[in-house]
């Protein structure tokens, strides 16, 4: 395969960070995709609908006025948040989703939730009102070996949440594990999946490659060869119940490479490209429309975007660097080559 025309695709899980660092990356994200669901894992959080949507609004104003795209917000849920803030987010057209990010899982989730007990009546809430669960999938418990906190809070948690509310729609997300592959397929059309392409593309051993990579960290965190395999066959073979949402999440170069680096890979820049690498390792492109532009759009009730976009097999290089306001960002493979080019950008 040379050439790929597709619906234009969308991303399910991006992290564009506020003010000067939003405005550093939201183009790369803008150039590629329609639409994205933004998270809200903010210092503070958007716990409520009108910071959403004050948060949407500095989003747009940033946004390169050639570009046609539109920002998805998200609510992030607290032990406190209230059933009346999740209503005023089901009825706003703006307001897709609520995350639930286990507290202290990954970057910014302080203020997460501390027991799914606390959020009993904003779960329910959210079947009624039909507001999509996002979900952090990891057990927080320190004792829980950190490779196996997805499969540990899939059987502590995600089962019992799922048996509850048979009805709530639910999007595991990043998943990075056989078991939560083999999960989402064995849940009906109201359990679904994002997988970003870093972990299609990387294992645990790219982590140590060499010495110890701090840009191939993120969270979850990378996991066996196997698992790889796996999230490839889920994503090439299964598209209704996986689609792409690249968890692309920028941290300073000073902040990853420290002595407590952050957790959060930056793919953005050329987050499609990227998938088209994974996918070629599969050697079936049959089902990458599906995954990219069309399963996503389905599970969250949206129309599927009308434009398209071709990829070539041409191969560029990555640049070392990206800047980030008055810091450095560090790509994804960063200084290597990437064999598919994108030929159109996102124009109106
Ligand atoms: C994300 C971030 O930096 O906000 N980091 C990451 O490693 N993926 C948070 C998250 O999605 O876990
Ligand atoms: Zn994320």
């Amino acid at each position: 395969m040379q050439v790929l025309t597709l619906t234009r695709p969308d991303d399910w899980h991006l992290h564009l960070r506020d003010h000067e660092q939003m405005r550093a990356v939201v183009n790369d994200t803008a150039r590629q995709f329609a639409r994205a669901i933004i998270m809200p894992n903010l210092v503070p959080p958007i716990t409520r609908c009108e910071q959403a949507l004050r948060y949407r609004q500095r989003i747009l104003s940033a946004l390169n006025p050639a570009y046609s795209f539109e920002p998805l917000m998200t609510l992030y849920l607290t032990d406190s948040l209230s059933v009346v803030e999740i209503k005023s987010a089901a009825e706003s057209p703006f307001i897709h989703a609520a995350k639930l990010y286990p507290a202290g899982a990954t970057t910014n989730s302080d203020a997460g939730v501390t027991h799914i007990d606390k959020i009993q009546s904003v779960l329910e809430a959210m079947q009624k009102y039909d507001l999509p669960l996002l979900v952090h999938g990891e057990e927080t418990t320190s004792s829980v070996d950190i490779f196996d906190r997805e499969k540990v809070f899939i059987d502590n948690t995600l089962i019992k949440i799922r048996q509850q509310y048979p009805e709530l729609r639910i999007v595991f997300e990043h998943i990075t594990t056989t078991e939560a592959v083999d999960y989402v397929l064995s849940e009906n059309a109201k359990t679904a999946a994002t997988i970003t392409a870093h972990h299609l593309l990387i294992n645990r051993n790219d982590l140590f490659k060499g010495g110890m990579n701090p840009h191939h960290y993120c969270l979850p965190v990378v996991k066996r060869e196997r698992h790889r395999l796996a999230l490839l066959n889920a994503a090439s073979q299964h598209p209704g119940k996986f689609f792409a949402g690249t968890d692309s999440a920028p941290h300073a170069q000073h902040a990853k490479e420290s002595a407590c680096g952050c957790a959060g890979i930056y793919t953005a820049h050329a987050a499609i490209e990227l998938y088209a690498e994974a996918f070629d390792q599969s050697n079936d492109f049959t089902n990458f429309e599906a995954f990219m532009s069309i399963s996503g759009a389905k599970f969250y009730q949206l129309p599927v975007n009308q434009q398209s976009i071709t990829l070539i097999r041409r191969s560029w290089k990555m640049p070392d660097k990206l800047s980030f306001g008055e810091q450095s960002l560090i790509p994804f493979k960063a200084g290597q080559n990437i064999n598919w080019t994108l030929t159109n950008s996102n124009e109106k």
